[in-house]
């Protein structure tokens, strides 16, 4: 009696790829991230961070330094920090960092984001900044590698080994990191009070579980990726931290699928982008939560109908419940209901699984895209 056993397809654990895996990896990667951080109280723990609560209480401003997914990580977790603990925080790509002249000092904490903790390109600019008597803090998915270890601190995120090139559970897990260290800044500065901390991380909580949902839907993405695989070009716009969600779903596509996508910020359209429209072009937009204040969900959708005036295809990502989108949007997928800075958790997973179907319907090797490396350990 044998049995036939592909070692290859069971660490895929079924899916036709490591990328389809990863995907569907993410509910675990958020909630494993989130294990352990926080008491019933909405205390938060955070022995492993290795720095000094009184040196964090001091910091005038924050530097995020990454690149690729990582960097977008770094650009959702902007909105989030200011707004909690009202630092200023700066995204910058590690290479642009180091070949200016940026003003770095004792009171800068630099936040470096990796997934492998070894892009040369990163840990070049940490280095840098470590000279320049900034304190340093590693997010990071791998233990023991070289970023955490030259460190003055380590958050690590725990979305397990990430074997497809084209990063996804690493960037949720990465978004929930900083979300952590920002609700720890957050109350270490006195900006936030424990209620608000204990509620923002119930929030963060009920994400895996929305995400499932989210993944139990794949189908809806997946024919629509299918029926686009001729497509040359596909445009994704969001506003606030839609943005970022739209800049990591034209990444995706263009890191397997071969396809020609860019993200705009959707305010940005008029001043270059809403050129680029014509007959049937595909457009993807993220779009706020209507519950959301200052109004930019009627912006966003105001958007919508301008792209759509020129011929676009629209495809939009909306809250569940928000009606008012339907009329505008060839295709609607819709994403559990959660506060605005959480939302980058679950938008970015239909424009994941997009790329991921897209790639595979054309026949590609989404977890060996053309040219591109997993860690890039050369500058
Ligand atoms: C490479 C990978 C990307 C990744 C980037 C940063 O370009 O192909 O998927 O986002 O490096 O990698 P890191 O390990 O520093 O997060």
């Amino acid at each position: 009696f044998t049995v036939d056993w592909d070692a290859a397809a069971a660490e895929k654990g079924g899916f036709d790829s490591f990328m389809a895996k990863e995907i569907h990896d993410q509910p675990a990667a958020v909630a494993d991230t989130l294990l352990g951080r926080a008491d019933a109280e909405g205390r938060l723990t955070l022995d492993e961070l290795r720095i000094d609560p009184e040196e964090l209480k001091g910091i005038s401003k924050i530097i995020v330094l990454a690149c690729g997914t990582s960097a977008y990580a770094g650009s959702v977790a902007k909105y989030a920090i200011e707004s909690w603990c009202r630092i200023p925080v700066e995204v910058e790509l590690s290479h642009e960092f180091r070949y200016r002249e940026p003003i770095v000092d004792e009171k800068t904490l630099i936040v470096s984001i990796s997934q492998s903790g070894e892009t040369m390109d990163t840990l070049m600019a940490v280095r840098y900044a470590k000279e320049q008597g900034a304190k340093t803090l590693s997010i990071c998915n791998t233990n023991g590698s070289t970023i955490p270890r030259e460190s003055d601190a380590v958050l690590y995120t725990h979305a397990g080994p990430e074997i497809a090139v084209a990063s996804t559970k690493a960037f949720l897990a990465q978004i929930t990191a900083t979300y952590i260290l920002g609700l720890y800044l957050a109350h270490l500065r006195g900006n936030l009070f424990t209620g608000q901390i204990k509620d923002i991380l119930a929030d963060l909580g009920k994400i895996p579980a929305k995400i499932q949902d989210i993944l139990d839907r794949g189908d809806e993405i997946k024919d629509l990726a299918v029926s686009m695989a001729e497509n040359q070009s596909v445009l994704f716009l969001g506003r606030h931290v839609g943005y970022p969600v739209a800049m990591e779903g034209a990444l995706k596509l263009k890191e397997i699928a071969y396809i020609h996508a860019e993200g705009f910020a959707a305010g940005e359209l008029k001043h270059g982008p809403i050129a680029l429209i014509d007959d049937g072009q595909p457009v993807f937009v993220v779009v706020p939560s209507p519950r959301g204040r200052d109004s930019l969900h009627a912006k966003v959708v105001s958007n919508i109908q301008e792209v759509r005036a020129r011929g676009a295809k629209t495809l939009v990502i909306a809250e569940e419940g928000d009606e008012a989108v339907k009329q505008y949007a060839e295709f609607v997928f819709y994403v559990p209901e959660t506060p605005t800075l959480l939302m980058p958790l679950l938008a970015t997973v239909p424009l994941q699984i997009f790329a991921c179907e897209l790639a595979t319907a054309k026949g590609f090797d989404v977890d060996q895209p053309r040219n591109l490396a997993k860690s890039v350990t050369v500058e």
